[in-house]
């Protein structure tokens, strides 16, 4: 029944992509503008992934071996099957709505209120289905069933459903979350469309801290820190405001001075080494509160990324990152400064990419933005783990950070509290208590 879990899981995602809709639709009520470019992007996502992909796929097999089980399955399906139908000319007249509201021919109210129709029909296809039609399947379908129809939908070579197809939406998705309002959520984090690291494999030491302490003036920010991190972890930093998990990945990039302890990076003591020689030797870090230069290009800054690195690289490293960001591709020749907190967040981390590091030390990548936005930043950040990057992750939204992370470890006034595995901490008490406010 895999097939299942991935429809879940695609119904969650359209869940959320019309729930954001529905708070835009808020928004413009209120009096914000109708951005054009946001929905036709969701207008896309929803076309090229709903109606080619996901409806085709559940009408050529769930629906329809469900129809040889069941006499009961006609008065379920004939509904969802004949919306699985009206879906596009829906989407087309939407779009219709859009064009004649961005032309100024329609009042905003007018179209906000078709949206709204919208999003509703989705919300009560996406319910019927998981109340009606999947708890039948589960009764009626034989396992011979359910093999034919995993197999339709695992199948990686499907031009529509496979692997590559996905990676597709996937850009599409990430497009809606970098173009929504900064103020829109859409609730709960991700589970993640990008290739989950299913086992980390304990690699070699890669770093590690013994005793690490660092003062501004007579204050001792940190008190003696070890830490241990091996090739290819996510390791999250959590403590709350305060607790020094800036100055911690500060003194590790160079740009704060140690008063003792000893950092050994990859076999070499590098706790006296100047900063850019740290970042030439992989250690690149993606700042707090983003720091990217808003009069700058965008595009600059992403090349100021790489001003240790050789010049013959630097144009595919870009490109790279202009593959994984396209909005930043898009706006490339633009002032840093007109990108929202979300988009320079990327473009912090796209930044310290592009020193090719062989451990990125992210720094809050997720203050102060929206929750959908919050999620897509979380992605990238298991997506560069899938690829078999070192990341230290200092973050005081401890729940989301442990909760992607191999390990973890909580920082309280500069000391090191408790350490264990992502999975632990969470489920640790006194980390419940203190940081996610259980
Ligand atoms: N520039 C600074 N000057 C003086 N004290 C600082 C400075 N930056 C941070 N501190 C102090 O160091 C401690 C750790 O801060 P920080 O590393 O920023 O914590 P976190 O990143 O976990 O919020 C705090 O007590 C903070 O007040
Ligand atoms: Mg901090």
């Amino acid at each position: 029944m895999e097939a299942l879990r991935i429809i879940t899981e695609e119904h969650q995602n359209l869940w959320r992509v019309a729930t954001t809709l529905d708070l835009v639709a808020d928004e413009i009520d209120a009096g914000s503008k109708v951005e054009a470019a946001f929905f036709s992007s969701v207008f896309d996502y929803i076309e090229q992934f709903m109606d080619l992909a996901h409806h085709a796929k559940e009408d050529e097999f769930l629906f329809r071996l469900l129809r040889q089980r069941s006499t009961a399955a006609a008065a379920i399906l004939d509904r969802l099957q004949a919306e699985h139908v009206n879906g596009p000319e829906l989407l087309r007249d939407l779009r219709a709505r859009l064009g004649a509201t961005a032309g100024g021919g329609d009042s905003n109210a007018a179209f906000t209120t078709a949206l709204r129709h919208y999003t509703q029909g989705l919300k009560g296809h996406i319910r019927s289905e998981e109340k009606d039609a999947i708890p039948l399947a589960r009764e009626v379908l034989t396992a011979a069933d359910w093999v034919e129809i995993d197999r339709a939908f695992l199948d990686n070579e499907d031009p529509l459903f496979g692997g590559k197809a996905r990676a597709e939406f996937r850009q599409l998705f990430h497009r809606i979350a970098s173009l929504a309002p900064e103020s829109v959520g859409l609730g709960a984090h991700s589970a993640g469309e990008l290739q989950p690291g299913l086992l980390s494999v304990a690699g070699d030491t890669l770093l590690a801290v013994n005793g690490l302490e660092s003062c501004y003036g007579r204050i001792k920010a940190l008190k003696g820190i070890d830490m241990e991190v091996r090739k290819g972890e996510l390791v999250a930093l959590v403590g709350a405001n305060g607790a020094g998990k800036t100055t911690f990945l500060r003194a590790l990039s160079g740009v704060q001075a140690a008063s003792a302890g000893r950092i050994i990076f990859d076999g070499e003591d590098i706790s006296r080494l100047r900063a850019d020689l740290r970042m030439r030797r992989g250690i690149c870090h993606s700042p707090e509160g983003r720091q990217v230069f808003g009069p700058l290009s965008i595009e600059d800054n992403l090349r100021l990324g790489a001003y240790t690195q050789p010049k013959a690289q630097v144009e595919g490293d870009l490109e790279r990152i202009f593959s994984m960001f396209p909005v930043l591709k898009e706006k490339r020749a633009l002032p840093a400064g007109t990108l929202s907190g979300g988009q320079q967040q990327m473009l912090a981390i796209g930044r310290a990419l592009m020193g090719r590091p062989k451990m990125l030390l992210l720094d809050e990548p997720s203050m102060g933005l929206a929750p959908l936005l919050v999620e897509e930043v979380f992605n990238v950040v298991k997506a560069l783990k899938a690829q078999g990057m070192t990341i230290i992750l200092a973050e005081q939204n401890a729940f989301a950070a442990l909760a992607i992370a191999d390990r973890g470890y909580v920082l309280e006034t500069g000391q090191v509290t408790l350490s264990g595995s992502g999975q632990d901490l969470i489920s640790n008490e006194q980390v419940r208590a203190a940081y996610l406010g259980m």
